[in-house]
């Protein structure tokens, strides 16, 4: 089939798909359960794809499972078509970013030198590395000109984390996997950070990981939400697919506790 095709429908039906998990399972050594149980998705390109669950749920193994820092004890795991078993993690890595809530920023380093990490690799010129680096982050609403040469111990940890995400987005990666990346920024911030994210998610067509606790977020960011518990995927659906029609009593409770269940305005 055609892949040039220009209406919007056509190019919505040939989506490509850019992430599959084909039964995955993990379980580690001296869990009584699995940490991932028979996982099967698909992903389609373009997604912005809440991963919503309480701790412990498995939503940081499966994020993991994506760039090869944790492998499936069985599965296949495809990303754009390929299986990653056969990619190097290395390469795989380079072309999926990654935001976690520990941030992992290099403290020798500076805010620039940190997010130019990807752009030195891939071997960028100077000049087009440092106006990326300031429209990055412009971004993520820090002021170049006052963070750029910081350290990042001399940084809040929310503005470290904002830092992080400046880092993965500069090279514009297939995949961005962004675990709890909010975690340690307050409220009036995260509610501009996420309308920021989205709005970049949305401009540039990439699909999307986001793993969160708080389904506000899940609802507001995510073209679709993925309700896991337990290893299992309860859910993997639109929010408003979700409301009307939840999977089960686990999801329907979820729904209830933050006042979204049926009959209510989110
Ligand atoms: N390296 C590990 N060794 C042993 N158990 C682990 C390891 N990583 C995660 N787990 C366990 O796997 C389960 C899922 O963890 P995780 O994916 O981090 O959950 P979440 O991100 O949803 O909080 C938890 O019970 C956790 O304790
Ligand atoms: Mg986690």
């Amino acid at each position: 089939m055609l892949r040039e095709n220009s209406t919007k429908a056509s190019k919505n039906k040939d989506r490509k798909i850019a992430v599959e998990l084909i039964h995955v399972e993990k379980q580690f050594p001296g869990m009584t359960g699995p940490a991932l149980d028979d996982v099967n998705i698909r992903i389609a390109e373009g997604e912005f794809v809440t991963v919503l669950g309480s701790s412990g749920c498995g939503k940081t193994t499966l994020i993991k499972m994506l760039n090869r820092l944790c492998e499936p004890d069985r599965g296949d795991i495809l990303l754009f078509g390929e299986n990653i078993r056969e990619q190097n993690p290395v390469l795989l890595r380079r072309k999926t970013g990654y935001v976690i809530q520990q941030v992992g920023l290099f403290p020798h380093m500076t805010v620039k030198e940190n997010i130019s990490t990807i752009p030195k690799i891939l071997k960028w010129e100077k000049k087009k590395t440092e106006q990326k680096v300031d429209e990055m982050l412009r971004l993520v609403a820090l002021e170049p000109e006052e963070y750029r040469n910081r350290y990042p111990a001399q940084l809040s940890g929310g503005q470290q984390q904002r830092v992080g995400i400046a880092r993965a987005l500069i090279a514009d990666p297939p995949l961005m996997l962004l675990d709890e990346p909010f975690g340690a920024i307050d409220a009036i911030n995260r509610e501009i950070l996420q309308t920021e994210l989205k709005k970049i998610q949305e401009q540039s067509g990439r699909t999307y990981l986001f793993v969160t606790h708080d389904i506000r977020e899940a609802w507001k960011l995510g073209t679709k939400v993925l309700v896991m518990n337990q290893g299992k995927i309860l859910q993997f659906a639109s929010p408003q697919e979700i409301q009307a029609h939840p999977a089960d009593e686990f999801v329907e409770e979820l729904l209830r506790t933050a006042d979204m269940g049926k009959g209510e305005n989110v």
